[in-house]
């Protein structure tokens, strides 16, 4: 080693021999503090801090660690384009919804609560005519009716914001889980009108299960949990000047709300997913029961941001 590169260590990071258990957690710290971005630096800091202290209150043993970084390393080789085990996982621990819902405080108070993105959304779902069917292949269930409107924390409609809409098939499956769906079932973008409004037709959703055939499976199953989501539809708004809203609208009285596998509910975000027996049908050739859903979101002033899609 150089003696200018040797001196520059010295001066930037104290080493030491580590003596004893008590040393490791302080010196990695010290190690970390290198960092010369504050934020690389207090996020590191602050993850050491913590799952050192995670080690010493469960007394980890040697061969639990060992399962846990080989449940670490399954995460990662089972993810790929089409499947993101790693936000799956963020999920099925809740964490996607703590750091959600941080990041969206005011849950409900000047915008729509938001709810987890999940690992199912594909960034270029296909344009859809207002008032226009998700439906793009022979897919079960009644038929639904959307009609939604996004207005301004003052209650002034919003034109023109871009709304990404995603759901799974009654089967279960979200289209790319599934060779019987046509590419982009139950996927599509619409755009508000001057009224800040916007409308689809679909099929009254149905709960499913998170994929459990990876080591989120084994984690859930190790835990006696079940793996299944609350009936839903996902929607992403997104116009410059707003911040983008990322949320879920659940299917009322789902016998799941309470123990959703991956803790997205929020109270505001229980629709009403109304079913039809009788009456003139909204549109020609549909038979009872059908149902309708009205919501109204808002979307307050900010940055338009889209997320990094989970899958392509
Ligand atoms: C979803 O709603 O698409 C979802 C969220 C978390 C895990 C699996 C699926
Ligand atoms: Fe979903």
């Amino acid at each position: 080693m150089s003696t200018s590169l040797a001196a520059r260590e010295t001066k930037e990071f104290q080493g030491r021999i580590i003596d004893g258990v008590d040393d490791v957690t302080p010196t990695v710290i010290a190690a970390m503090a290198q960092a010369s971005n504050v934020r690389v630096r207090e996020i590191g800091e602050a993850f050491v801090r913590h799952m050192h202290a995670f080690a010493r209150e469960v007394k980890l043993t040697e061969a639990e660690y060992d399962i846990g970084i080989d449940f670490l390393n399954r995460i990662g080789q089972a993810t790929n384009d089409h499947h993101n085990e790693g936000i799956l996982f963020a999920d099925a621990v809740g964490f996607s919804t703590l750091v959600c819902l941080m990041n969206n405080g005011n849950y409900g108070a000047t915008e729509t609560a938001a709810a987890l993105l999940g690992p199912f959304w594909r960034m270029n779902s296909p344009r859809t005519e207002a008032g226009g069917s998700i439906v793009r292949s022979p897919t079960p269930g009644a038929e639904l009716f959307v009609s939604c409107q996004i207005k301004d924390a003052k209650g002034a409609p919003i034109e023109g914001v871009e709304v990404d809409v995603w759901q799974s098939s009654p089967v279960g499956l979200y289209e790319n889980q599934d060779d019987t769906q046509a590419d982009m079932n139950l996927r599509g973008k619409f755009m508000t009108d001057a009224q800040g409004r916007f409308g689809f037709r679909s099929v009254r959703p149905a709960g499913y299960p998170v994929p459990t055939d990876g080591p989120v499976g084994d984690m859930l199953r190790a835990q006696n949990r079940h793996p299944y989501r609350p009936a839903h539809i996902h929607f992403l708004g997104f116009k410059q000047g707003f911040k983008t809203l990322i949320t879920q609208i659940f299917v009322d009285e789902d016998k799941y709300l309470e123990t959703d596998a991956v803790f997205g509910v929020t109270r505001h975000l229980v629709g009403n997913y109304q079913r039809h027996d009788s009456g003139t049908p909204p549109a020609a050739g549909v038979t009872a029961p059908w149902y309708t859903l009205e919501y109204t979101f808002v979307m307050e002033a900010g940055e338009a941001k889209l997320p990094i899609p989970p899958i392509k």
